[in-house]
């Protein structure tokens, strides 16, 4: 494949520091990117099962309410109170009949229109808000839903098109893999990353670091590049999947040499890796990942949703949510928990990428001339049946400059 070139000359296999590192950048991606033509994750829809029942949530840096609606319906709006910006609901979840805001007790109802305003007549017939007022003038801003294996998705622009055709029927098809039963929510937490959101965007769509940077994984063999498997990459770039097939042979030298690998080394309780093939196929492993801020895995019997949340230019929220499904047996939940040693802050696998940002922040800090190098697997950004490649790395920058104009 030719060289994929973008305006300005640049190619999908340079990425300048400063796209990480400009600050400029923030606003211009909320407004242009997040706010853009792209689907942003939401919630579950099990999250909020009953007319009422509300969770809080973001769309880039934007705050944002998903609720359940009187007729059964998915309604989201800004989480900014029309009057003088204060947010609306300041919890994580809850269940109400309307939302009234604290600062001066606007009301809204559960679709997040403006309803009433406290005193609006004034008091003793002095004060108020003018004649002229009209509530029906004043709205919050809605994004467009769509639903997708019981995740809800979200988008502010009329140009997005429907879920299943933005990210692709490999990526959906591992989604509804994924997503085969009810799932269930087994525990939920914030990990901030001291890095720019989009270290991470690439980190989820590399699976060619995963074996080499997290020991734990071609130690125990649990994910080796020798292993079959491969990645598939939406037709818009900016979806992916990566998918790692169980090993074939029972000696595989294929990290004989690699610094990183330890073959003497043995779990004491190795039971932490008993795994259930639940879906009776040869898959270990499938990551995949929603342009701009969506990720999630399966491992084993582990299954999460990342969220990453932009806070600063240097700083993102992740928001961990671990999966079961409604129907597991005890001793399979049980399973699942300890398997779930491997992922979040702490875990054996994903320990590594909550300071790998970081350190590309500070080995890059003078270095705003300077570029990130992705030629791995070639320069463009096609699928390929290999995991050793850059490819889908590649994608998310051919989406990310296309929708930012660069
Ligand atoms: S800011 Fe919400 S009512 Fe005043
Ligand atoms: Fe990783």
């Amino acid at each position: 494949m030719d060289q994929v070139s973008i305006g300005g000359g640049q190619t999908l296999t340079r990425v300048p520091f400063s796209d990480y590192q400009d600050p400029a950048l923030l606003d211009q991606e909320q407004r242009l990117l997040f706010e853009g033509p792209v689907w942003n994750y939401l919630c579950l829809e099990t999250d909020i099962p009953n007319a009422g029942d509300w969770r809080t949530t973001f769309i880039g840096r934007m705050p944002v309410v998903v609720v359940r609606t009187e007729a059964g319906g998915i309604a989201a709006f800004e989480n900014r109170c029309l009057h003088r910006g204060s947010l609306i609901c300041l919890d994580n979840a809850g269940h109400a009949k309307d939302f009234t805001c604290v600062y001066h007790a606007w009301r809204y109802d559960l679709s997040g229109n403006l309803k009433s305003i406290a005193f609006s007549r004034g008091v003793n017939g002095k004060g108020g808000m003018p004649e002229s007022f009209n509530p029906d003038d004043h709205a919050t801003r809605k994004p467009r839903i769509e639903t997708i294996a019981g995740l809800v998705f979200g988008t502010f622009s009329d140009a997005t098109p429907d879920i299943e055709t933005f990210i692709g029927p490999e990526v959906s098809a591992a989604l509804h893999r994924i997503a085969s039963r009810e799932l269930k929510v087994i525990g939920r937490f914030t990990e901030v990353l001291p890095n720019n959101w989009k270290l991470y965007a690439e980190n989820v769509r590399d699976s060619y670091h995963a074996s080499l940077l997290h020991v734990f994984f071609a130690t125990f063999r649990i994910n080796r590049l020798s292993q079959g498997g491969g990645i598939d990459v939406s037709d818009n770039g900016g979806c992916a999947v990566s998918t790692t097939h169980a090993p074939t042979q029972e000696t595989d030298t294929a990290y004989d040499g690699i610094r990183s690998v330890d073959d003497g080394l043995h779990l004491s309780d190795p039971s932490m890796l008993d795994a259930e093939n639940e879906h009776g196929d040869t898959v270990r492993q499938q990551i995949l990942s929603v342009f701009p801020g969506f990720a999630m895995q399966r491992t084993y019997n582990v299954m999460a949703i990342r969220q990453f949340v932009p806070t600063g230019v240097g700083r993102t929220n992740l928001n961990w949510i671990y999966l079961g499904y409604a129907d597991d047996t005890p001793r399979l939940r049980r399973r699942r928990l300890k398997q779930l040693n491997l992922a979040g802050p702490a875990g054996f696998v994903s320990m590594e990428d909550g300071c790998i940002g970081n350190f590309v922040e500070r080995g890059a800090v003078a270095a705003r001339n300077g570029v990130s190098l992705l030629e791995m697997g070639g320069n463009g950004v096609e699928s390929q049946e290999t995991r050793a490649t850059e490819t889908a790395i590649r994608g998310f920058w051919k989406m990310w400059r296309r929708i930012m104009g660069q």
